[in-house]
């Protein structure tokens, strides 16, 4: 890939941000939040409702679909967890995922850098509207996560 994205230093103070917001986050509803996240993806970019198989076969509204909040609640835990492997390894792991298999999955399902921007957008959107001030760690935290699974696809 042309974007690949350099490695930055990742602060042990950026790392207690990102987790600590998490914590925050975890006590409100959760669930909701990961819907909102979502949602407000889709406002951005309707469009991106096509890439879920699970949306396009789909009768119900996409606000009421259950299969909807998993994705929404593995892209917050695995961007926390990036923040804490950033801050021990230097680098970005994916715990029980493959980066490879990660990378191949999305890009298979045509996932583009466009996409994983609008997400980002629409994330740090949620975590200011949650817990505010913490948004800068978290743009580091998934910009690394992002770049990882872009890298490998
Ligand atoms: C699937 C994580 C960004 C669309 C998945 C899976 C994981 C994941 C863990 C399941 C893979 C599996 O079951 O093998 C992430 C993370 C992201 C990210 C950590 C950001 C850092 C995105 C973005 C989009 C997207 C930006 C599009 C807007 C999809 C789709 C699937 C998928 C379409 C397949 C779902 C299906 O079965 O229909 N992602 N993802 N992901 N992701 Fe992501």
């Amino acid at each position: 890939s042309s974007r690949r994205l350099k490695v930055r230093a990742f602060s042990e103070e950026q790392e207690a941000l990102v987790v600590k917001s998490w914590n925050a986050m975890k006590k409100k509803n959760t669930g909701e939040l990961g819907l909102k996240f979502f949602l407000r993806i889709f406002e951005i970019a309707p469009s991106a409702k096509k890439l879920f198989t699970f949306l396009k076969e789909s009768d119900v509204p996409v606000e009421q679909n259950p299969q909807l909040k998993p994705h929404a609640m593995t892209v917050f835990v695995m961007t926390c967890e990036s923040a804490v492997q950033l801050r021990k390894a230097g680098k970005v792991t994916v715990g029980e995922f493959n980066l490879k298999d990660l990378g191949a999955t999305h890009f298979k399902y045509s996932v583009h850098y466009e996409h994983f921007e609008v997400t980002k957008y629409a994330l740090l959107e949620t975590i200011e509207e949650a817990v505010p001030e913490m948004k800068i760690a978290w743009a580091e935290a998934y910009d690394q996560l992002a770049a990882a699974i872009q890298n490998e696809s």
